[in-house]
């Protein structure tokens, strides 16, 4: 190797060299962030996103308390996730259009399996993801995530565009919540003792992302049945 050949940066592995390489931070029992662990993947999932809306646009889902959810929403995949005056369930088809939700593209499905067994869950393979949608001022209150019929599958969550701080607490609602930035690129990953963790995301603060403009997008990957 000539003396001048440059040692191999991240840049050589990461695909461009402000790419980190990611690592694992734990946060609970059975629950990780994958820090970064989706950036190399980001343009291609924003542009699925992008092709999904076209056919499943994003809306402000009404809570069954009558309450307009700040943050807009859409799905991918064989079930989407909905909430109106009647609850909050899983269905096949998008209400808007009476259409079959968008199938879930590859690049998602498998983004979410790889994440999962990243994190220790194998085999994961969901049937809805949740695309979520958040402009400034836009947040999720503390719930926990329990629509599900399967509990032993965990929740895969990709974070693109505009830094959040998710809340995550414990198993009740009054157990102390910490605080974690999440930024582009990074994935939540919980299940076993904190799949029913109650985790929320704190009022989004104004910002302009490269990727994203004056948004954050959280996928939501997640087995139904
Ligand atoms: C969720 O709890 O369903 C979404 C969390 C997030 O936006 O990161
Ligand atoms: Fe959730």
């Amino acid at each position: 190797m000539p003396a001048h050949t440059p040692p191999p940066s991240s840049g050589d592995l990461f695909g461009s060299p402000d790419e980190e390489a990611p690592w694992d931070e734990p946060i609970a029992p059975g629950a990780v962030l994958l820090r970064r662990y989706a950036c190399a993947r980001a343009p291609a999932l924003l542009a699925a996103v992008k092709a999904i809306a076209a056919a499943a646009p994003f809306r402000h889902l009404i809570t069954p308390g009558g309450q307009r959810m700040s943050v807009a929403m859409t799905n991918c995949g064989a079930q989407g996730w909905i909430s109106d005056r009647r609850g909050y369930r899983y269905g096949p088809r998008d209400p808007l259009s009476d259409q079959p939700w968008p199938a879930m593209p590859d690049i998602l499905a498998e983004l979410a399996r790889e994440a999962a067994a990243r994190a220790g869950y194998a085999d994961f393979a969901p049937e809805a993801c949740l695309i979520n949608l958040y402009r400034p001022g836009a947040r999720l209150t503390l719930h926990q995530d329990r629509d599900e019929l399967d509990l032993r599958a965990p929740i895969v969550s990709v974070s693109l565009g505009l830094p959040a701080t998710f809340l995550f607490g414990g198993l009740q609602r009054a157990d102390p919540t910490r605080r974690f930035p999440l930024v582009h690129g990074d994935v939540a990953v919980w299940g076993g003792p904190s799949r029913l963790a109650f985790h929320g995301i704190a009022p989004l603060r104004d910002g302009l992302h490269p990727a994203t403009g004056d948004s954050r997008v959280n996928l939501t990957f997640r087995k139904t049945r």
